[in-house]
């Protein structure tokens, strides 16, 4: 059902393209003030991976802390910290075990503190990772429940099916429910004699949230983290916090015949029940009484990946909002290596033309749990899709590495991590695992890509094209790199136009797609790229109306025969395979 309902919508878009530039309208009222989470781009941290500072091969806070001009160099606005709290690392620290603690192979709550208070000075707001559908089964609370402590009996998911004496622990499962990480997602409690539910790996017991007290606690996290003064949160996995009641079997979705895959069913018993949209406005209600109190814009980002009419809701409405944003995954689930223009195009509508009026837009392109960009989408697009990403009306998502243009690494099984590629085993694990685009990130050419010490072996492979010209340092140093484009990027979106200014898209040819931003008073920004193979030249003022003569390049891929600085002609803008470029409708602006 809801894939179908996805293709409808796709063609709809599609026969609404033609060669003239759709408007899709203005963001925000042109008077209206912006916050750091309209303005900013997210920046995400696997910390994991961004800095050893203490050489055991994993990253950690003090490496944050060190780090941290970095980020305020980049031009970034927020940081969004992946899980950083006490966990036996099943899940790598989506595993809990304490929302009050950090865990010590990340350093201590000082260590917080001094990492928070330093990002404030630099300007930079704090985003830490809400994970709310599931625990770690070693957290007090889960033990409190399998022993059946009063007020913990019913904190998580328990049940029993019918009664069978030839099943294995004498009753049958209470559903044919699967877990994300593959086969049935109950798992027997010899303590408790039934089953306990669980979304992901059998050491992440599912929350219940239809117990008060689940709920009750779950606020408490929140509040911790805002009396912390944090600015924001991701919220992890959304869409598995309810389930419906009396544990209804859900049906095959026809996607494939492996019975132990999670795609072999439709997930509308287990995923985005309405209770969820509920929870979401409680939660967003703490968020603005925090806000009132000190004044500063609090935000909540919400991982959804869905249907337009599945995932808008989590907007709320005037009278009830929901979160500031749930994240837009189009860039993610629409498109491939061979995207054309159109594909472009019609990811981008399917948020623009979707999303309930008065609210705001966001743009992720990557995260730790999906192929790197260069990999994903096209090494020659590398720059292009931040193009895109950054000059689109709204927020930006950034996962840490992509401003230098990272790519997947090879993982062999025996360095294998993620526990989705270890429930998979040898043969399949290629398929699933995240790890690729885990790796350690990479700062410059010295041992470990100066992520640890020389001769400790880091959690995850280095990827060797840090001796191939992809690290910061060497980027920094070279005349055209990754970087140096990101940061124009992040420059452009101080413009008022990129902040206010309305979207025209066009299709200009099978694999040339631009888009403009235009405001009262400002430079027009044009973005255009050539996703093609094959060089192709353009006329930009065929599809865009009073365009000037002249236009000067502010931002230009690395591999570009046209570079920032240049004035080009829109009757004939010519585009290497691959290339992006922003141009600016005047000269003195792109200064
Ligand atoms: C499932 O198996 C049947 C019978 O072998 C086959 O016709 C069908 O294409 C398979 N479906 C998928 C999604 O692989
Ligand atoms: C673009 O690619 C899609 C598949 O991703 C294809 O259906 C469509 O026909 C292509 N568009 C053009 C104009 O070739």
């Amino acid at each position: 059902m809801r894939v179908l309902g996805i293709t409808a919508v796709l063609c709809l878009l599609a026969a609404a393209v033609s060669a003239d530039p759709v408007r899709v309208r203005q963001p925000k009222a042109d008077d209206e003030e912006l916050a750091w989470w309209q303005t900013s781009v997210i920046y995400q941290i696997y910390p994991r991976s961004f800095k050893d500072s203490n050489g055991d091969g994993v990253g950690d806070l003090r490496g944050i802390i060190n780090q941290l001009e970095y980020l305020q160099q980049l031009g970034v606005g927020a940081v969004w910290l992946s899980p950083i709290y006490q966990s036996p690392m099943v899940d790598l620290g989506y595993d809990i075990s304490n929302y009050f603690e950090i865990d010590p192979v990340f350093g201590t709550m000082d260590d917080f503190n001094e990492f928070r208070d330093k990002a404030h000075s630099l300007g930079l707001q704090v985003m830490m990772d809400y994970v709310v559908s599931y625990t770690s089964d070693q957290i007090e609370w889960f033990q409190k429940s399998l022993r059946r402590e009063d007020g913990y009996d019913e904190w998580y998911v328990w049940a029993v099916g019918e009664r069978n004496e030839s099943a294995p622990h004498g009753y049958n499962v209470p559903s044919n429910w699967l877990s994300l990480f593959r086969g049935s997602a109950w798992e027997w409690s010899e303590e408790r004699q039934q089953f306990y539910l669980h979304s992901f790996t059998v050491n992440q017991p599912d929350l219940n949230y239809r117990d008060d007290g689940v709920v009750l606690q779950m606020k408490d996290v929140l509040r911790f983290w805002l009396d912390k003064k944090v600015d924001g949160f991701r919220v992890d996995a959304v869409s598995q916090m309810y389930e419906a009641e009396g544990f209804p079997d859900e049906l095959p979705s026809g996607l494939t015949n492996d019975t132990e895959a999670n795609n072999y069913l439709q997930h509308v018993q287990t995923q985005n029940r309405p209770e969820t949209y509920e929870m979401i406005k409680q939660w967003r209600a703490i968020l603005d009484e925090y806000q009132a109190a000190d004044g500063k814009a609090k935000a909540m980002m919400l991982e959804v990946y869905d249907d337009p009419e599945i995932v808008m809701p989590y907007y709320g409405t005037p009278e009830e909002p929901g979160a500031q944003f749930p994240f837009n995954f189009y860039f993610i689930s629409q498109l491939n290596a061979q995207s054309n223009a159109s594909d472009v195009n019609r990811a981008v509508h399917l948020w623009m033309d979707n999303m309930p009026e008065g609210n705001w837009p966001n743009w992720v392109l990557g995260n730790h749990d999906q192929p790197r960009v260069g990999t994903r989408l096209g090494v020659a697009r590398k720059d292009l899709f931040n193009m895109i990403s950054l000059l689109l009306p709204g927020t930006a998502i950034t996962f840490m590495g992509e401003e230098i243009g990272m790519e997947n690494t090879h993982v062999s099984w025996e360095d294998t991590v993620d526990p989705w590629a270890l429930n998979a085993g040898p043969d399949l694990y290629e398929s699933v695992t995240r790890d690729p685009e885990r790796t350690p990130f990479q700062w410059n050419t010295s041992a470990n890509a100066g992520f640890t010490d020389e001769g400790v072996k880091p959690w995850l492979p280095v990827n060797e094209n840090y001796l191939q010209g992809i690290n910061v340092e060497s980027e920094l140093e070279a005349d055209l790199s990754h970087i140096k484009v990101y940061r124009k990027l992040v420059d452009a979106r101080g413009w008022r136009v990129a902040q206010r200014g309305a979207l025209d898209t066009a299709i200009i040819s099978e694999w040339v797609f631009a888009f403009t931003r235009t405001l009262d008073g400002e430079p027009t920004v044009v973005v255009v790229g050539n996703l093609g193979t094959d060089v192709e030249t353009v006329d930009l003022s065929a599809t865009f109306d009073g365009l000037p003569d002249q236009l000067t390049v502010h931002a230009a891929s690395i591999s570009s025969s046209t570079q920032s600085g240049a004035t080009v002609s829109p009757q004939s803008v010519t585009l290497e395979a691959g290339v992006g470029l922003v141009l600016v409708a005047n000269s003195t602006s792109a200064a």
